[in-house]
């Protein structure tokens, strides 16, 4: 397994690209399902959730080809309109295929996904809202099959609460139902908007997407397009962020500020001179910082997936911050961690309460899940000493070359065998 070695005290500057996102490049994968035609996608990052969608895009009877960070897909017909256990424990996200497969195929069978480093995570409302399209649903064995042989109808679908994968799971099998199909209490993130902009040049009928209520009306058949994924704001963010928290000048290129404006606000207000230099560029210089409390929230909110990045920052703040994480019960994993370089925080409940500005030390660490490694590194960029961060495959799911790009801006970071 990969390890990360850091020796911390460089301030970070100089430019850091970002990629395209994650977390709307997986979605965009699982569309290319709803079509018998080629669908083309650019700046796909080269991350291990994207191969492992790619594989079970392949067991499900897509042709895959890679080029550089351009993926075309071809699914003629589907083989096999399931995800197996076996990808499903390693990547929660299988469960996109869900809608996909029962709208062209009327039939799925997706493996339950079991616990999580971070929360419980059920798929129950990506159910409902399907029953509610009059799917068929059985549960057993571990799977969950899902039956609709005439074809899903339009219905109101109201979610009990916000799911971003949901959201997305459901938007995928509404455009192929019967009907008009109207989604209440939606996700309001831009990887949703994104792919209601692929399934929209699809040829789907979507309006509201980037609204709490997404309305769309199904069509028979939808084609192929051409499609470019919106760049990946959460490690965007993190680069901002490793830029403050090292007292460096850091400037992320490629990126998208209007998907980015809690993260600005909170680093401004913590004493971070953020500006614009252009429309997809944002530099962070870092000032004397001091604590700000931050509570995660669903888009346009603070993102749980930069909550654990920002309290690494905080730890070298002035002050005391309180973190409160509403999406997730168990998102914490991290301050153990930080703890153990140094870092005074207590946890209470769903609440971090973070003392600083404290001096970190280098440490052998453990990674345990994808944003929780990043924070990890964030702090031992600052730290003194040299700190291991093992089980990096957790940062492999969702970074590319973090290291080199870290490096690039001056960070004495190397990975190890
Ligand atoms: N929830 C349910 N039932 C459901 C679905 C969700 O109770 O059927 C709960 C979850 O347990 C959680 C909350 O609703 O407490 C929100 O979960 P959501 O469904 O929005 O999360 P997700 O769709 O599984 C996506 C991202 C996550 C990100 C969250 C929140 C992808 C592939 N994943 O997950 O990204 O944290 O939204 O923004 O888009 C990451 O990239 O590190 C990551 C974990």
């Amino acid at each position: 397994m990969d390890k990360f070695v850091i020796t911390g005290g460089n301030a970070l500057q100089g430019e850091i690209p970002t990629n395209g996102s994650k977390n709307s490049a997986l979605p965009a994968l699982a569309a290319a399902l709803l079509t018998d035609e080629p669908v083309t996608l650019h700046r796909i990052p080269k991350v291990r959730d994207i191969r492992t969608m790619q594989r079970l895009l392949i067991d499900i009877g897509s042709q895959v080809e890679v080029d550089g960070e351009t993926v075309r897909l071809h699914t003629p017909r589907i083989v096999s309109p399931e995800a197996p256990y076996e990808l499903v424990k390693t990547m929660r996200a299988s469960s996109l295929v869900l809608g996909p497969l029962v709208a062209r195929s009327g039939r799925a069978r997706v493996s339950l996904p079991g616990g999580c480093a971070i929360g419980a995570r059920p798929i129950n409302l990506h159910i409902f809202g399907l029953e509610q399209l009059g799917a068929r649903i059985n549960q057993a064995y571990g799977y969950i099959e899902a039956e609709a042989p005439g074809g899903l109808r339009g219905a109101t679908v109201q979610f009990e609460r916000i799911t971003v994968t949901g959201t997305e799971d459901l938007l995928m099998a509404a455009v192929l139902a019967k009907g008009e199909t109207v989604l209440h209490n939606a996700a309001r993130e831009p990887e949703v908007v994104d792919l209601a902009d692929l399934l929209i040049a699809m040829g789907a009928r979507i309006e509201g997407a980037g609204t709490s209520t997404i309305t769309i009306q199904g069509v028979e058949k939808l084609r192929g397009a051409e499609h470019t994924i919106i760049p990946d704001r959460i490690e965007a963010g993190t680069f901002l962020i490793a830029g403050a928290i090292t007292g460096g000048d850091v400037t992320v290129t490629r990126c998208e500020p209007a998907h980015l404006e809690a993260l600005v606000s909170k680093l401004q207000q913590s004493g971070v001179v953020v500006t614009q230099p252009d429309a997809c560029t944002l530099r962070a210089k870092s000032g004397g910082l001091h604590s700000v409390d931050m509570t995660t929230e669903e888009f346009p909110g603070f993102a749980t997936d930069l909550q654990a990045q920002y309290m690494a920052l905080m730890t070298q703040a002035e002050g005391i911050a309180i973190i409160v994480e509403t999406i997730f019960e168990n998102r914490f994993m991290h301050a153990q961690e930080l703890a153990r370089m140094g870092a005074n925080i207590r946890l209470e409940g769903r609440q971090a309460i973070v003392a600083g500005k404290r001096d970190l030390t280098g440490a052998g660490v453990i990674a345990s899940d994808l944003r929780a490694s990043a924070s990890l590194v964030l702090a031992a960029l600052v730290a003194k000493g040299e700190t291991v961060i093992d089980r990096v495959y957790h940062i492999d799911r969702g970074y590319e070359k973090i290291e080199t790009k870290l490096a690039q801006a001056g960070a004495q970071i190397r990975r190890v065998e």
